[in-house]
């Protein structure tokens, strides 16, 4: 199967999955998201891949949801984009029976940061910046961000990243407990390599069953996902929400 959006290479039990749009900075639009979930099922069911890398082509992991795609959404397709979003990728990536690491390269951004937190765990080099923008653009985090981040970095920092929209390098996300490790741009697929073989080295039956025992004990969070799924879709048509999207389009700042 070949993809418009997405590079597949395999080598011995390593997937290298990269999000390749660098002219819109790997935006997620509603192809790539497709593409996501058919790749990802593929690879779950596929017995000769036992770890999965996932980054970004260019100077970009995944700067986020496609603004352009969803802009003119009212409340009910702001909360439809949120739920399959949802479903069909971060929650089947969390859920994966082998591990998915988050190879994060550069701008890791709204959904871009949330698909790299619906990975088993992350790295990143020392020129990546993290966050979630959301409320700059009149929304909220509506791929897991309001649950993910605080189940990383703990509930103080999350809140301070997200009302804040600012971003964080490699090093504060290392410190933050949001990425395991830091290194140079060069040597981050080496490192991701080097982490992928010592997974290989180990039972796929047994760490399949430990991703759902460690994912169990997070169960409890499933009313928060579906809370963000309703607010995300209340702030679509908002005077906010346009204002924030729109300025963003035309490349101007807010004015809230
Ligand atoms: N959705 C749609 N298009 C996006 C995008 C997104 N989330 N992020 C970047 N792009 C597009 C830009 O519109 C631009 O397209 P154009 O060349 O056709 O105008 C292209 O990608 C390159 O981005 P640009 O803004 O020119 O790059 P930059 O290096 O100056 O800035 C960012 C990089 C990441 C700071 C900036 O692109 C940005 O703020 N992106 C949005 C991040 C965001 O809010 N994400 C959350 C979405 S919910």
């Amino acid at each position: 199967m070949s993809y418009t959006n997405l590079l597949i290479e395999k080598n011995d039990g390593i997937a290298i999955v990269t999000i390749n749009r660098p002219r819109k900075l790997n935006a997620l639009n509603s192809e790539t998201i497709s593409e996501l979930h058919q790749l990802f099922i593929a690879l779950d069911n596929d017995q000769n891949t036992r770890v999965v890398l996932l980054t970004g082509a260019g100077k970009a992991f995944v700067a986020g949801a496609d603004i352009s795609e969803f802009a003119h959404f009212n409340k009910q397709e702001g909360a439809m984009l949120a739920k399959t979003g949802q479903k069909s990728v971060f929650d089947l990536i969390e859920n994966l029976s082998k591990p998915v690491i988050a190879v994060i390269n550069g701008f890791a951004l709204g959904g871009g940061l949330e698909l790299a937190m619906a990975c088993h765990f992350r790295i990143a080099s020392t020129g990546a910046k993290m966050g979630l923008p959301e409320v700059s653009l009149g929304v909220i985090p509506g791929y897991g961000g309001t649950q993910r981040l605080p189940q990383l970095v703990g509930k103080g920092k999350a809140m301070e990243m997200i009302a804040t929209a600012t971003m964080i390098t490699g090093e504060e996300a290392c410190k933050a407990g949001l990425v395991n490790h830091v290194v140079s741009d060069e040597e981050l697929m080496p490192l991701a390599e080097k982490i992928a073989k010592k997974i290989l080295k180990n039972s796929p039956m047994a760490i399949g069953k430990a991703i759902q025992a460690v994912n169990a004990g997070f169960d409890s969070a499933k009313d928060g996902y579906n809370k963000e799924i309703k607010l995300f879709g209340s702030c679509f048509s908002t005077d906010e929400f346009i204002e924030g999207t729109t300025a963003f389009l035309e490349k101007r700042h807010p004015k809230f």
